[in-house]
């Protein structure tokens, strides 16, 4: 973890942009943070509607439904996304930001209890799933459910589209508070909203805030099983908690790539792309830029400022910010606060494969034990 390699590294500092291959389609990804930061703001160039092509690997056969907010563009995208934002934005109630930090500590404590806990499969993976039901308003018993779909929604799961199609017929014989019985109220442009759209909203919940999570969570874990003393400077102010979050955000870069087409042909750091072609945003490259991010390749507990994109920049920023950081922030105020070290028994990386990158991007398993 402490040296979590960058393979976009040597490309970053040779030129602005990697030719990539995914899936046999060679993709140019923007490799430094202005660049990604000037394309992510034309967005009239560098568009978002493009269902399922938004990963760049593309999701066509994970999924039937186009997502929503995120494969879209304005006006479409602004109106969607200032629908849902309200639920998005409950992370800031200062009794759900009490109730997640009791669940966080609670399992921090069972951790601490247990001989040894398996950090993804037993610790990550179950934090996340029960996170998200409080983010949904919803029976924790659903995180039960969502637990056996693994560490992936859309590549491990299955069932996904399933489930959701079940939880709006539920929700319209019985209303409630929670998100189903939201997509079923709110009205889009003076009509409700169709079953697709519903569903591809709720498929960019599950899926977008489940592996990014899980990843970042297992490891930080891992991170203090290595750095011990890192815990107990965490430990000292509620503002080292709140940087030390952002930092893990930069550093983990769960998220590698997410793509844009060219409707009219543009140009990227002074490269023409064609019409109709893709290009990648690659967050944990910017993420390290150099330029930028003085020892980039170091993870500074304290680092500030910290203009990281790890969330993405401009209109599609992750909506799900603020559940994510709250999730980081209590499980490093838990462990700081209750965890004098943590040991590391083994642990297995999680690497991402492509034909002209690998790199790791969180854990498959890491066996610790908490004292
Ligand atoms: C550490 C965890 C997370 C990371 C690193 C992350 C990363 C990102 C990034 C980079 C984007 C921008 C995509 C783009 O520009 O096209 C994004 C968008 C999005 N994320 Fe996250 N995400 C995380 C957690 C979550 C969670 C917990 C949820 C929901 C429960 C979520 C839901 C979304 C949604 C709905 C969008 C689309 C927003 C839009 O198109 O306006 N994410 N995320």
């Amino acid at each position: 973890m402490t040296d979590l390699k960058d393979p976009f590294k040597e490309a970053r500092q040779t030129g602005p942009i990697q030719m990539t291959k995914f899936n046999g389609e060679e993709i140019p990804l923007v490799l430094r943070l202005q660049d990604l930061r000037k394309t992510l703001k034309e967005w009239q160039s560098f568009s978002s509607d493009h269902p399922f092509k938004v990963v760049p690997h593309t999701e066509e056969k994970m999924r039937t439904i186009r997502q929503i907010p995120i494969e879209m563009d304005p006006p479409d995208h602004t109106e969607y996304r200032a629908l849902v934002q309200p639920f998005f934005k409950r992370p800031n109630d200062p009794a759900y930001i009490k109730d997640m930090e009791q669940m966080i500590q609670s399992m921090v404590r069972m951790a601490l209890s247990a001989d040894q806990v398996e950090a993804v499969h037993e610790f990550a993976l179950p934090l996340q799933c029960r996170a998200l039901t409080r983010l949904l308003n919803v029976p924790e018993t659903e995180a039960d459910i969502w637990k056996e779909w693994g560490l992936h929604a859309l590549t491990e799961g299955g069932g996904l589209e399933e489930y959701t199609a079940e939880q709006f017929t539920k929700a319209e014989k019985n209303p409630g508070g929670d998100f189903f019985s939201m997509l079923n109220r709110v009205e889009f442009r003076g009509r409700k909203l169709t079953f697709e759209e519903k569903q591809g909203i709720a498929n960019v919940t599950f899926a977008g805030g489940k592996d990014t999570v899980i990843n970042v969570v297992s490891s930080i874990i891992v991170y203090f099983a290595e750095n011990g003393e890192a815990l107990k400077i965490l430990g000292e102010s509620e503002k080292n908690i709140n940087t030390a979050c952002e930092e893990f955000v930069r550093y983990v870069s769960p998220l590698t790539a997410i793509a844009r087409t060219c409707p009219h042909g543009a140009q990227v750091a002074g490269q023409d792309i064609p019409v109709g072609s893709r290009v990648g945003l690659c967050w944990p490259s910017a993420n390290r830029d150099e330029s930028v991010f003085d020892q980039a390749d170091e993870l500074v507990l304290d680092r500030t400022p910290n203009p990281h994109v790890g969330f993405g920049f401009g209109i599609h920023n992750c909506l799900g910010a603020p559940q994510a950081r709250l999730i980081i922030r209590s499980l490093l105020k838990a462990v700081s606060e209750k965890v004098k070290a943590i040991e590391l028994i083994s642990a297995v990386p999680r690497m991402e494969e492509e034909e002209s990158y690998i790199r790791q991007v969180g854990y498959n398993h890491a066996l610790v034990k908490f004292n």
